[in-house]
């Protein structure tokens, strides 16, 4: 039996999650000796202020001006290095750090201002989410936390028995939480955050510390039971691009607090990547002047970027790896080979991956970060 889910979606609102301009400033430690507080000396009143709202002195930038929209129901991931600003974005959003300047929407609701109408559509898991007790069951652990959520017997009962069956934690309930495996424990959190079954969910690496197979069901769990089943908004930071590929409709690349890229993972692949490689399979050749001098022309040809040769352990020519510009015919290229000698045996073409686009993103942003501090100076 199946618990229908009270709030999906508020009527009328185009986004669930929104920000316009977000910027979030951390002080810094040498901030703290600049302010005149620490040194073990008591802080100055002024010093206080400028804690407080986050301003003067020395501070860390970790949210630059962040535009996002995520729609109803999308699975949205937030993709970044260390220290890029998503867990900073996550808190924000959770209402459990403020932001310094621009908006915030969870559903319509500003998590600063109106904190406890942010918390009724939004739940969070986060890492460092715990607050389970290891004495009591999987189940006890639910019973406790509904009760605290303010469920009433009935539907507590219904609620607990739904979230298990879908966590497929049925089985193992009964048992102790100290007998949880670490995959079993992040489904109980899951079963936790779901049980007030708010429309937004929102994950901080949720498959950091899990076994391929572990991480595996998880990804299935948020893509076939939360969000299609379900039909939540999720959004989810990850530093794992297969998983984003594989789960989100949607992703932002998010690196020094700055967003480089936002699109479908499909499109973000091709945005930066400007060539493509060519695999050639051939039958195995000695590497005779003849065919040194076919390679030259095919390096000749002006959308060629690179081609490098594959030698096989008897020596012999086996494979040739051409780049090339992304919109390339490569009729010509292939007529030059088969007028040669050389015998193709399987041509594989290359498409760009997440991951090669990402570094290519984050390589441009630091380059071009180093530009600008070079003609400051
Ligand atoms: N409480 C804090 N006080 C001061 N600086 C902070 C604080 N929290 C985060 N920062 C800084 O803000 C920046 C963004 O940090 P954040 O934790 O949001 O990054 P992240 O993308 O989640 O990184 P990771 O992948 O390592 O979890 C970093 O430079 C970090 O050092
Ligand atoms: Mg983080």
């Amino acid at each position: 039996m199946y618990y229908i889910p009270m709030i999906l979606v508020v009527e009328g609102l185009d986004y669930a999650i929104e920000t316009k301009k977000l910027i979030k400033r951390y002080p810094t430690k040498s901030r703290s000796a600049n302010g005149g507080y620490g040194h073990g000396r008591a802080p100055s009143f002024s010093g206080i202020i400028d804690l407080l709202r986050g301003s003067g002195g020395a501070y860390i930038e970790a949210l630059k001006g962040i535009d996002l929209q995520i729609k109803p129901g999308e699975v949205f991931g937030i993709l970044g290095p260390n220290g890029a600003g998503k867990s900073t974005l996550i808190k924000i959003l959770c209402t459990l750090v403020l932001h310094d300047e621009g908006e915030v929407y969870v559903n319509g609701y500003d998590p600063s201002k109106e904190p406890g109408q942010v918390l009724k559509n939004l739940q969070a898991v986060l890492p460092e989410s715990r607050g389970f007790s290891w004495r009591l069951s999987g189940k006890q652990n639910l019973d406790f936390y509904a009760l605290l959520y303010g469920l009433n017997d009935s539907d507590a009962k219904q609620r607990i028995e739904y979230l298990l069956d879908l966590t497929e934690l049925k089985e193992r309930a009964d048992d102790g939480y100290q007998r949880y495996s670490t995959g079993m424990q992040r489904r109980l959190l899951l079963c936790r955050a779901l049980i007030r079954d708010t429309p937004i969910i929102i994950f901080d690496e949720p498959t950091t510390g899990l076994d391929p197979t572990g991480a595996a069901d998880f990804r299935n769990l948020l893509k076939t039971k939360l969000a299609a089943q379900e039909k939540k908004t999720i959004l989810l930071s990850t530093h794992n691009l297969q998983e984003a590929q594989e789960i989100c409709d949607r992703i932002a690349i998010l690196n020094k607090g700055s967003i480089l890229a936002c699109d479908t993972p499909d499109n973000v692949r091709q945005f930066v990547t400007e060539e493509r490689e060519i695999k050639l399979e051939i039958a195995p050749n000695i590497l005779t002047k003849k065919i040194e001098n076919v390679i030259k022309q095919i390096n000749n040809f002006p959308q060629v970027t690179e081609v490098k040769q594959e030698i096989n352990q008897e020596g012999m020519l086996s494979k040739l790896l051409i780049r090339i510009q992304k919109e390339t015919e490569i009729t010509d290229i292939l007529q030059l080979i088969s007028k040669s000698e050389l015998k193709i045996k399987t041509i594989n073409t290359q498409e760009p991956s997440l991951e090669e686009a990402f570094l290519a993103m984050t390589r441009q942003a630091k380059k071009s970060q180093l530009d600008k501090e070079a003609i400051k100076q």
